[in-house]
């Protein structure tokens, strides 16, 4: 939530920044801004895009080379001009940039209103700047210093960037809670909130860790802590290409995403699986393995989409490895005490690996001592630098803020993961095991031909495009499907959507069917087969509108069924990376109809970094 850039070197800052800016836009879009020294210590901001922002720069104003800018996500104060960042501070020498939240903002506002000082914005991020231009008076120290001091003081989540107009050639970052990216080029420095405004300029970063300080001169980088104890930066070369994080010719990049599926599963199992061998390796899960095989429970803890694939996970896990998993929100797991066992094991799912409740669930598993694994996409996240152990979901950025590619990734490697354990336990035949196995290298072949499905999707979407409500209902694997579909309907397209179980229908949602429904039936070929059938039923006896998803060659529901979606057959554990596809593709067409704004829904961010 908030994007942040910020650069310092010999090109033009505001180029930099506004460019980085837009990359960082999938975090929040609600208002922009931008600081640059240029005779004197200038802030543009406003609220709406970065390229709102943009139209009102006027070049000739625009020769400063250090910058700092934010593309906001509201937390404290309304989203408008004067609530957008960067702030002042009191006498105008400083400028702020901050993504977090500052818990004790309304204590240090007291007293700094004691002290006469005034504000102009709602904000707790200007209440830090001018504490920490305070402190800077008062102790007559560096801005390093007085920044170090400040957040001596603060509680909360913070990285921020700040400037000042006494150092021209001077950035001082710090984090604590919410990711900051250094990015080190010849004789520049950049900062962002992850490395995708970073990586055009150079591929060597610096990951900071909690409670660090980057004090950026013009040529070196300094770090020290809050404690002021200095340490040597770890550079870290990037693995990702400029093409990963434009849109490739796509309209969106949730289409591109959708449609980049049968690589990012590939790339999921490349070097862990081989059918043909029966080799199934996950490099990152060694030392705590027998943590995991022997495990009295697994608890998993998601939010939003990682959520659903946690819950796909909890059917094949305790189908195949016999280990009873909870899947918690970790917003409520976070806060209610939760009971947690020696026995027990942790397995923590995000795609951004930044999510605040997420990360904070998990750190309280591990104050109670259990062993966790990390499954996440961003590398070097906070959640996957906080986890004992884990996997990569390795599906490339994501930046539609409507997660489709990370969905099928967290699927594949929770079932690598889940195989793995159970071949060790002997929970599974070897038989089984096998045909599990070559069954998972043929997913990105089946989830290529449901892609082929788009213009059959489209079609419906021209139909439907208008419903206020949507129902989709699933059963067994395909439950955790149809809470998914419903997800990516409503954050997208606005429309409101529920998802059930098909049989838990009769016990309320059924009164909502009547000729105006669309119910969106995924029942494809599997054990519950049957019992699908008829639930489908009972809504074409109440006139709900049919949009059924079944297995190629299916014979019976389509007799029933207003619109047949047909995807590849496949096993029934392994059906949600298949059956998901034309949801997917259901939402993304129906939302761009609707005219919505696809990779930048109204009041979303990508990365939930507040609680
Ligand atoms: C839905 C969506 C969100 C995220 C949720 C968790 O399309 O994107 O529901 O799944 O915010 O985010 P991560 O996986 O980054 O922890």
């Amino acid at each position: 939530m908030c994007g942040i850039v910020a650069y310092l070197g010999h090109r033009k800052a505001h180029e930099v920044v506004i460019k980085g800016l837009k990359r960082l836009e999938y975090r929040g879009y609600d208002s922009a801004g931008i600081a640059l020294l240029n005779n004197g210590l200038n802030i543009y901001k406003k609220k709406g895009k970065v390229s709102d922002l943009e139209a009102t720069l006027k070049e000739e104003e625009l020769n400063s080379h250090i910058g700092i800018g934010h593309t906001r996500w509201a937390t404290h104060g309304e989203p408008n001009d004067v609530n957008a960042h960067p702030h002042y501070s009191a006498t105008e020498s400083l400028a702020i940039i901050h993504n977090g939240i500052i818990e004790n903002y309304s204590s240090l506002k007291q007293e700094l209103i004691n002290k006469g000082y005034t504000f102009r914005s709602d904000t707790d991020s200007e209440v830090l700047i001018q504490f920490i231009e305070d402190i800077q008076i008062n102790n007559d120290c560096t801005i390093d210093e007085a920044v170090r001091l400040a957040l001596t003081k603060v509680v909360g989540a913070y990285a921020i960037v700040v400037m000042s107009k006494n150092d021209p050639d001077t950035l001082i970052a710090a984090r604590k809670g919410s990711p900051l990216v250094v990015g080190i080029g010849k004789d520049e420095f950049f900062l962002a909130s992850d490395a995708t405004p970073i990586v055009e300029y150079t591929n060597e970063v610096v990951y900071l860790n909690d409670y660090e300080i980057a004090i950026i001169n013009k040529n070196e980088l300094q770090l020290k802590n809050t404690e002021d104890i200095p340490s040597t930066p770890y550079i870290q070369t990037l693995d990702l290409e400029l093409e990963a994080i434009e849109k490739g010719g796509y309209e969106h990049f949730m289409l591109k995403e959708i449609f980049e599926q049968p690589k990012s599963i590939m790339d999921c199992m490349r070097g862990r699986l081989n059918a043909n061998s029966g080799r199934l390796v996950l490099g990152g899960i060694r030392e705590y393995a027998n943590k995991l095989i022997n495990a009295d429970r697994i608890i998993i803890v998601a939010c939003g989409t990682s959520w659903h694939a946690g819950l796909v996970a909890e059917y094949f896990i305790e189908e195949f490895c016999r280990i009873p998993v909870e899947v918690e929100y970790a917003s409520e797991f976070r806060y209610r005490n939760p009971v947690i066992n020696e026995g027990d094991v942790v397995i923590a799912i995000s795609q951004s690996g930044e999510t605040a409740d997420t990360l904070a669930a998990m750190e309280l598993a591990k104050s109670k001592g259990a062993i966790i694994f990390g499954v996440c996409n961003v590398v070097g996240s906070s959640i996957a630098r906080a986890s004992h152990e884990g996997a990569y979901t390795h599906a490339g950025p994501e930046i539609g803020v409507a997660s489709t590619k990370a969905f099928t990734a967290q699927l594949t490697v929770l079932n690598m993961i889940a195989l793995r354990v159970a071949h060790k336990k002997g929970t599974i035949t070897e038989s089984r095991y096998r045909e599990l196995l070559v069954e998972l290298e043929t997913i990105p072949s089946k989830v290529e031909k449901a892609l082929k499905l788009d213009d059959q999707i489209k079609e419906i979407s021209e139909v439907f495009k208008d419903a206020r409500n949507f129902l989709y209902l699933g059963r067994g694997y395909n439950f955790p499907v149809a809470l998914e579909g419903a997800l990516k309907l409503k954050e997208i397209s606005y429309i409101h959507a529920e998802g059930y179980p098909a049989a838990e229908m009769k016990h309320g949602p059924i009164a909502l069917i009547d000729e105006e429904m669309p119910v969106v039936c995924i029942a494809t070929r599997d054990s519950s087969y049957d019992k699908i059938v008829s639930n489908v039923q009972e809504v074409k006896a109440r006139k709900g509108k049919i949009i059924a998803v079944v297995t190629e060659g299916d014979a019976l529901i389509p007799q029933m069924a207003d619109y047949v979606i047909e995807v590849p057959k496949t096993d029934e554990a392994l059906m949600p990376m298949v059956s998901v596809i034309p949801l997917q593709l259901l939402s993304y067409h129906i939302a761009v109809m609707r005219n919505c704004n696809v990779d930048q829904p109204r009041n979303l961010a990508k990365s939930v970094t507040v609680e």
